[in-house]
């Protein structure tokens, strides 16, 4: 009863409960010409993301790369658009530098806009870093935002790592985080567009069942997913519009509203036939397919 009752006073004074729904879309900090994006770009795609369905949410990789934050967070609050915050972990200036950028956006715009923030994205998968030295920069992070002068205490603080790299070497950083973020692509999992669903689904569940052994607090965000639509084939998976709106439509649009998802991508940030392009959006931000869930 003790637990219940603490449970709802949380709950009932959480002011990020509205991220439990979150929906949108990663967006890269590059045009396809390698350029960084300027605020009208910034603008220019929160817009055209809005236009395309119920989409509130853009996952970000950094703070200070392209100055990210400088540039995207005033359009953001403009068009009441949240953003899932990238804070890059390497090298140690880079870290500060990110942070830097971080504390600069809650100094001039508050913390409203703010979904959460990844502390790093994909080390564990590169092996960059081990569970330990994220988890203790997951602590840092989560220190600075709760400074009294942000008022972020209730900010989520995670980390963004493949589905695979969640598992009992990453101990320390289930503790640490109140999100896991998962990444999960069957396509890179080399399977037929129909076995998409039942794949994803796997790695939801595997990652699901170490949050509750490691840290039953922690919520699963999925911090990306997707399906190209060209490029080459990687084993049985093959890259193509039709199954890209088959992933689509079997994974975005089935994910229970419980998880915060954000595709993989809105338009590819590159020129690059050589490799997959998971964009759903073409070069003039028309879909490439049929957004409406079916
Ligand atoms: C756990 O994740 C790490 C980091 O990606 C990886 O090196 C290791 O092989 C994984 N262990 C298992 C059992 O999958």
């Amino acid at each position: 009863m003790k637990s219940v009752q603490a449970a709802a006073l949380i709950a009932g004074a959480l002011p990020f409960a509205a991220a439990a729904n979150a929906r949108g879309f990663n967006m890269a900090a590059q045009k396809p010409d390698g350029s960084c994006k300027t605020q009208a770009d910034w603008a220019y795609n929160f817009k055209n993301m809005k236009s395309l369905g119920d989409f509130t949410d853009v996952r970000v990789y950094a703070s200070s790369d392209c100055n990210t934050l400088a540039l995207a967070v005033p359009p953001a609050v403009d068009q009441g658009i949240k953003l899932l915050v990238g804070v890059w972990t390497e090298d140690e200036a880079h870290f500060q530098a990110e942070k830097d950028a971080l504390e600069a956006a809650m100094a001039a715009h508050g913390i409203n806009w703010i979904s959460g923030i990844s502390v790093g994205s994909e080390d564990l998968y590169r092996g960059d870093a081990n569970a330990d030295t994220l988890a203790q920069k997951v602590y840092d992070v989560r220190g600075m935002v709760s400074q009294d002068k942000y008022g972020g205490s209730n900010i989520p603080i995670g980390h963004v790592d493949t589905y695979n790299a969640w598992n009992a070497s990453a101990a320390a950083l289930f503790k640490a985080v109140d999100f896991v973020g998962m990444d999960a692509y069957p396509y890179w999992q080399s399977v037929d567009v129909s076995k998409g669903k039942e794949t994803f689904q796997q790695a939801l569940t595997d990652t699901q069942n170490n949050i509750n052994t490691y840290n039953s607090a922690a919520k699963l965000w999925i911090t990306e997913t997707g399906w190209p639509t060209a490029g080459p084939d990687y084993g049985a998976s093959k890259a193509t519009v039709a199954n890209g709106k088959t992933f689509w439509d079997d994974v975005f649009c089935g994910i229970s509203p419980d998880y915060p998802t954000w595709w993989y991508i809105n338009r590819d940030y590159y020129v690059a036939p050589a490799s997959q392009a998971f964009g759903v959006l073409d070069e003039n931000f028309n879909p490439l397919f049929d957004l409406t869930c079916p």
